[in-house]
């Protein structure tokens, strides 16, 4: 039988393989019970398709536009933390694969490469996710450089006012390898993790990450910097409304790939809650378990307007360096091309709610 890996999910198991296990764990792993981490992917299951057929699909067109941007596909790059540990080249081959794919790629503040450095890898289009830390002086320096590098919008991450409980990361001592640093941190004092007898990533950021954040915060940002915000982790139409009077130029629902609070519902669950919350004011994007050109479908079925993706990247990313990960959006650029083909769309936007079913419609 051939190894040749056909799908998103199937690198997954060939990083399990190839990863020291505390780096493979640290990727992989939700928080606690991993429930929500479960649920990402099952919610997706039980969402069904309402087909149209005989319609002219000789011609799909996936490009969009996202805050003006356009773009190849609804499918981008979710910010993933400490690439290096994956591949020598981590956040570049990351980089160079997602402008290969006309797509966005986020990058992480806990990157092992710099905003420089990864804009030093050619043109392309980049967001630059930003958590907030107790000296808001690291925050402003941090954005700053981001706009200098040409970085288009911040993903601003709401749902970490705290680490999330990931017991394997306890269980190994996760720590940053010696040889790695956090690039966007050096110079500013904080670049160097601590190796504890607990999770030297828990120490760090319960050190630095400030833990008041709140919504005056986000309005504080937006007087340091013109780029458009996308507030990361939201999943309350609540919260939605809050976004929107902070002056969100978007929003992202995301549970943080489960790794925060469990139990939160799969955010393909939420998604249609916030969308209706927005009222179609600021785009809303997903990101969690999305592993499939039909999950892709779905979403944006449920009123986003595209999703990103975290892990895939990074066990990709493992096997393959920059083509492993050029090969994962690919796999999902064509399953998507051909979930709307055979769905009766032929653009973007062509895919509206009529197209799926929940499990709620099904039942009541
Ligand atoms: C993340 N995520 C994340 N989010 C963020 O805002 N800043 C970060 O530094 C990180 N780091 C990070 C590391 C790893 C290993 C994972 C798996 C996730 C969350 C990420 O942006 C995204 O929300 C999820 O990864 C999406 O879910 P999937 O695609 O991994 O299921």
């Amino acid at each position: 039988m051939s190894t040749e890996i056909v799908n998103v999910c199937e690198y997954e198991e060939a990083a399990k393989r190839k990863l020291p296990k505390m780096v493979f764990d640290y990727y992989a792993s939700g928080a606690e019970d991993e429930w929500s981490l479960k649920e990402n992917r099952h919610a997706f299951e039980r969402i069904r398709f309402r087909p149209r057929i005989l319609i002219d699909v000789t011609s799909v067109d996936l490009s969009t536009t996202v805050l003006g941007f356009k773009i190849s596909m609804p499918i981008m790059v979710a910010p993933t933390a400490m690439q290096r540990m994956a591949h020598p080249e981590g956040e570049l081959a990351t980089a160079r694969a997602a402008s290969a794919a006309g797509t966005i790629m986020t990058l992480s503040s806990w990157a092992t490469s710099s905003v420089e450095e990864v804009a030093s890898v050619g043109p392309g289009i980049r967001f630059f996710q930003l958590y907030v830390y107790k000296d808001r002086n690291v925050v402003a320096q941090l954005v700053r450089r981001a706009e200098r590098a040409g970085f288009k919008a911040i993903a601003l991450t709401v749902d970490t006012p705290r680490l999330g409980r990931r017991e394997s990361d306890i269980k190994n001592r996760f720590s940053l390898p010696p040889h790695l640093t956090l690039k966007n941190f050096e110079g500013l004092d904080l670049g160097h993790m601590e190796k504890t007898s607990d999770s030297g990533l828990a120490s760090y950021v319960a050190g630095q990450i400030d833990r008041s954040l709140s919504w005056k915060d986000v309005k504080w940002l937006q007087t340091i910097t013109r780029l458009p915000i996308l507030v990361k982790g939201v999943l309350t139409a609540e919260d939605t409304k809050l976004a929107l009077h902070a002056g969100a130029a978007g929003i992202i629902v995301s549970n943080h790939g489960a790794r925060q609070l469990d139990y939160v519902p799969a955010t393909i669950s939420a998604l249609e809650e916030v969308v209706q919350a927005a009222s179609g004011r600021v785009p809303v994007f997903l990101d969690g378990g999305v592993r499939r050109g039909t999950d892709v479908l779905k979403a944006l079925a449920l009123g986003a307007s595209g999703v990103f993706i975290g892990r895939p990247v990074v066990f990709s990313l493992a096997c393959e360096g920059e083509a492993g990960v050029k090969k994962v959006l690919q796999m999902l650029r064509d399953e998507f091309e051909l979930a709307m083909a055979l769905a009766g769309c032929t653009k973007i936007k062509d895919i509206n709610r009529s197209h799926v079913q929940t499990e709620s419609e099904r039942l009541g």
